[in-house]
């Protein structure tokens, strides 16, 4: 198995607390790097900072931090850079899904996926690529969380789908608009990741808005193999890769279930 080593370098994660996110950062800290763990959860992302430095021996710590609020987001680069200098990577993972057929969603929930998916990731990558310019450094990462629904049309989650879209475009232009200072910006897209939210809402209505059979590789995600994907991307492994999209999905978003 390939060891990736991050030694040296600090990774911020959102909605590091739970989910898909916690695996990150333990991911991340096993390979050695320092964390900073943000969500709004401070009980939560507490947890994962004291859990991943006893586990792993880096340095972790929990910047509380709502992403629908700029001040938030400038004191979370700046608590940041203060306890490790510039963090070498940023992991775009927080997101909000609140699935409705699209005629019934309510204005609230246009506002908060809006607000944390596009406007949140947009701001944070804004604020921490002006840091990184400002110390000057040479060599840095940013890794979106998208997912399958910016790609395929699924009637639930029309908004928050094209919120993950709007990711897929915010990875491109930042992209370009980072690669001459030496920053790397890709996406990784899940399908569906058994995480405890999901493995949940399985067991409440899963026949009733999911077909499982569907999924190619006949199994939800593991949550570390979306954190896998991750680790790619920051690692030396992926120094000529940006801009792109890499699907951790089983299969699912290509292979429409249509023929058998
Ligand atoms: N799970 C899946 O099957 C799946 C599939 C495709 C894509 N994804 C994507 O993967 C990412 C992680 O998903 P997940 O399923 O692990 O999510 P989750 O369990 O719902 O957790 C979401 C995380 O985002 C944080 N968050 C939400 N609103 C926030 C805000 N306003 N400010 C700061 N943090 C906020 C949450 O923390 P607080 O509530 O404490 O703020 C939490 O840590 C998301 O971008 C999601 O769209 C997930």
């Amino acid at each position: 198995m390939i060891k990736f080593d991050l030694s040296g370098q600090t990774a911020i994660v959102t909605g590091a607390g739970r989910g898909i996110g916690a695996e990150i950062a333990d991911r991340f800290a096993e390979a050695g790097a320092d964390v900073v763990a943000a969500a709004r959860s401070t009980d939560e992302i507490e947890a994962v900072a004291e859990a991943v430095s006893a586990e792993h021996g880096v340095e972790a710590i929990a910047v509380p931090t709502n992403l629908r609020n700029v001040n938030d987001i400038d004191s979370l680069v700046e608590k940041a850079v203060e306890a490790f200098g510039v963090p070498e990577i940023l992991i775009n993972n927080a997101g909000a899904n609140l699935p409705s057929p699209p005629v019934d969603t309510p204005i609230e929930d246009v506002d908060t996926m809006i607000g944390v998916n596009l406007r949140g990731t947009f701001l944070l990558t804004q604020r921490w690529a002006a840091a990184y310019r400002e110390a000057g450094l040479e060599e840095g990462r940013v890794v979106n969380i998208s997912s399958g629904t910016g790609t395929i049309g699924v009637p639930r989650m029309t908004l928050y789908g094209s919120t993950n879209a709007g990711i897929n475009g915010l990875t491109r232009g930042w992209a370009a608009t980072l690669a001459p200072d030496g920053v790397t910006v890709n996406a990784v897209t899940p399908g569906l990741v058994g995480i405890d939210r999901i493995r949940n809402l399985l067991e409440e209505q899963g026949d009733a808005i999911y077909e499982l059979d569907r999924i190619p590789l006949g199994r939800l995600a593991e949550p570390e193999e979306i954190a896998d994907a991750c680790l790619f991307y920051a690692s030396n492994l992926a120094n000529y890769v940006t801009g792109t999209e890499l699907f951790v999905d089983g299969g699912m978003t290509f292979t429409a279930g249509l023929y058998r």
